[in-house]
C-alpha cells in the first residue's frame, strides 16, 4: 500500500499532503494502513488522524502505524456500515427484524463535528467530515460499468476528479483510484449525492455530457490493466 500511496501521490501533485499545517485525515477502511503511514512522512508530525479500522473480530488486520501514546491519532475499530447517524437514520427508524439491529450505531462518529453498501456508506461519511475544499481518495472498481460513470459523473459536479491506477499492487486487477480534489463538501450536489445515485442520469445525457471526459480518465486505468494483463501467468499458454 505505501508504494501504491507513493505512485499516488507523485501521479496527482501531491494527494497525501495536506493544504493546512497541522491538517486532518479521516481514514475509513484503515487497516493495514500503508496510507496512513505515507500520510505521516508527507505531513507535518501535528497531523490529526481519525480512523477506522474493521474490528478484529470482523478480521481486520493489525494497524501497522505506530500510534500508542500518539493523541493526534485516533484509532476506532468499527464497522462503517453501522453509523445509523451519519446515514441520517434514528434507531427506531431500523427495524426490529433487522439481522443487525443491535449493532447499528447511534452516534456520530464524530462528535465534533456486501460493496454498495460499503461504498455508500464511505462516501456519506466522506462527504459529511471533508472540509470544503479538502481531498478525497477513493479505491473503486470497474470504470468502465454504468454506475461508476453515473459515479464520476456525480462526482466531478462538486470536485476536481483525476482517476489512478497504479502500476505497482495486482494491476491485472479491474482497481483504480480516484483522488477528488477541490471537493465542495457542502455544495448541493455533495448533499443529493445519494438520490443522484438512485435515481441516475438516462444514458443519453451521460453520454453527451460526460462520456468525452469519461473516455479521458479510462483511457489510462484501461491501458495499465491491460497492460498487466498481458503479462499476467494465468493468460500465458
Ligand atoms: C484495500 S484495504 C485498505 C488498505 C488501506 N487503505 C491501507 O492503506 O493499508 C480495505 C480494508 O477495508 C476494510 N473494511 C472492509 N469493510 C469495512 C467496514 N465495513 N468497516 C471498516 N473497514 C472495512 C477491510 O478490513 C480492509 O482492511
Amino acid at each position: 500500500m505505501q508504494r501504491i500511496a507513493t505512485e499516488l501521490q507523485n501521479a496527482t501533485g501531491g494527494c497525501f499532503t495536506t493544504k493546512t499545517k497541522s491538517g486532518a485525515i479521516l481514514d475509513i477502511c484503515t487497516a493495514p494502513g500503508g496510507f496512513l503511514v505515507a500520510a505521516m512522512a508527507l505531513n507535518d508530525p501535528s497531523l490529526r488522524i481519525r480512523a477506522c479500522p474493521l474490528p478484529f473480530s470482523q478480521g481486520s488486520y493489525k494497524i501497522i502505524l505506530p500510534h500508542e501514546n500518539n493523541h493526534a491519532i485516533q484509532i476506532s475499530y468499527l464497522d462503517i456500515t453501522m453509523f445509523a447517524e451519519d446515514m441520517g437514520m434514528g434507531l427506531n427508524e431500523i427495524s426490529a427484524s433487522h439481522p443487525d439491529h443491535r449493532q447499528f450505531m447511534h452516534a456520530p462518529i464524530y462528535h465534533e463535528g456486501e460493496s454498495i453498501r460499503l461504498q455508500t456508506s464511505s462516501f456519506v461519511l466522506a462527504l459529511e467530515h471533508l472540509r470544503p475544499g479538502g481531498t478525497l481518495i477513493t479505491l473503486l472498481h470497474k470504470i468502465e460499468v454504468w454506475g461508476m460513470a453515473c459515479l464520476l459523473q456525480t462526482m466531478s459536479m462538486f470536485s476536481e476528479v483525476r482517476v489512478h491506477k497504479p502500476k505497482s499492487g495486482r494491476a491485472n486487477r479491474s482497481f483504480f483510484y480516484v483522488v477528488a480534489k477541490n471537493v465542495q463538501s457542502a455544495s448541493r450536489e455533495a448533499e443529493v449525492y445519494q438520490a443522484a445515485r438512485e435515481s441516475g442520469p438516462q444514458s443519453e445525457e451521460l453520454v453527451a455530457e460526460f462520456g468525452p471526459r469519461l473516455v479521458k480518465l479510462g483511457r489510462s486505468v484501461c491501458f495499465t490493466q491491460a497492460n498487466a494483463l498481458a503479462k499476467a501467468p494465468f493468460l500465458r499458454n
